[in-house]
């Protein structure tokens, strides 16, 4: 079985971050969300894997490589714009060729993995198989009715005003080459993208078997920034393992919890971190500095003064504040520097390179 990854899209709810950085690469942990997706197939068999780039492929290709390192084979599978869930199926059908597949969006994270949902599939007749999971805002949210049983979608409702159900489709789809059939009965929608929505409902109302299987443990969609700095917190709580009383730890009390600290940091005596939280190479970290809980920060920053928390800071920031940031974005290279006491609180979201000084 292949795995297909959706890695285009324009990811405009992300912008300005998107603006120079393809959303599948932001990092969750310091490490590309892309690679958590990548480890998952991975970890469920699936070694053959194609992804679907944009524009800006050369970015991912550089950050994924051939796949080698993650023990896998990849295939990079070029749309030219992003035309839809169904349309990125279609300009992939030459690497597909008559396989069964599974598609995993490229920038959903789920903590429980894929591992049954992929064997299930494989041992069942079905032609396409779902992963869902309750959420409290279903009119949000494609949704999925099941029959009496338990075991087969009946209907799919993309953001319905009256939800029958609470069962959300999440970005992780299998499928059998039928999909291709049903691609070709269905027309672009009003915002002029073939909808795998659409695809996916075909299939059923044309007795296609569609089966499916519930998340355990949690599913994040980073489409925005508050999902983004939702799954940080996640992960940082339950995916990687930070160190509890490493060297770094035992010599300076004033880094408390779970934390993990690159290589060649500098950290001033009275700065405070306190974890969970993950700290890249060759960072510095001023005089009372204070990273809070559910920060990730990337390599080569420099903090000079100020108070961070629950944030993502990524590579070559610098930071000089007085003030407490918290639950804000930081692209690569930005510069955030206080030069008059303003209140305290500050919420900020800001792009690569940019630079603001209050
Ligand atoms: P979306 O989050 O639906 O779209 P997007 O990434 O363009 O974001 P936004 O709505 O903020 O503009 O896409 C889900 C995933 O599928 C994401 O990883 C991007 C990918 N994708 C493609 O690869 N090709 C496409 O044509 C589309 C629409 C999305």
């Amino acid at each position: 079985m292949k795995g297909l990854i959706l890695a285009g899209g324009h990811g405009v709810r992300l912008r300005p971050i998107t603006n120079t950085l393809q959303k599948q690469l932001i990092p969750i942990a310091n490490k590309p969300i892309i690679h958590y997706v990548i480890e998952d197939l991975v970890n469920a068999g699936i070694k053959d894997v194609g992804i679907v780039v944009g524009p800006n492929k050369e970015q991912i290709i550089e950050a994924v490589g051939d796949g080698t390192k993650l023990g896998c084979k990849i295939t990079y599978i070029y749309q030219d714009e992003p035309k839809g869930l169904a349309h990125a199926i279609l300009v992939s059908k030459d690497y597909l060729k008559d396989e069964d597949f599974i598609m995993y969006l490229g920038d959903n994270l789920i903590k429980g993995g894929i591992k049954n949902f992929v064997n299930n599939f494989k041992n069942s007749d079905n032609s396409l198989s779902l992963m869902l999971t309750e959420v409290p805002n279903p009119k949000e949210y494609g949704i999925a009715l099941i029959d009496e049983q338990k075991k087969v979608i009946t209907k799919l409702l993309e953001k319905p005003k009256n939800p029958p159900t609470n069962l959300s489709i999440v970005g992780i789809y299998g499928f059998t080459k039928e999909v291709f059939e049903a691609i070709k009965h269905i027309k672009p929608s009003w915002r002029n993208e073939l909808e795998v929505t659409d695809t996916m409902q075909w299939m059923i109302e044309n007795n296609y078997k569609a089966g499916f299987e519930k998340v355990v443990g949690w599913w994040k969609d980073t489409g925005d920034a508050k999902s983004l700095l939702a799954a940080n917190q996640l992960i940082l709580d339950s995916y990687i393992k930070l160190e509890e009383g490493t060297k770094d730890n035992l010599i300076n009390p004033n880094i408390q919890g779970r934390v993990r600290i690159g290589k060649n940091c500098k950290i001033a005596n009275n700065a405070i971190i306190r974890g969970p939280a993950i700290i890249g190479g060759n960072c510095t970290m001023g005089e009372k500095v204070f990273i809070g809980p559910y920060t990730s920060i990337g390599n080569n920053v420099s903090i000079r003064k100020g108070e961070i928390e629950n944030s993502i800071i990524m590579d070559n920031v610098i930071i000089n504040t007085k003030e407490r940031l918290i639950s804000s974005i930081f692209g690569r290279g930005s510069v955030f520097e206080t030069k008059n006491r303003i209140p305290h609180g500050n919420k900020v979201i800001i792009g690569d390179n940019s630079r603001i000084e209050l």
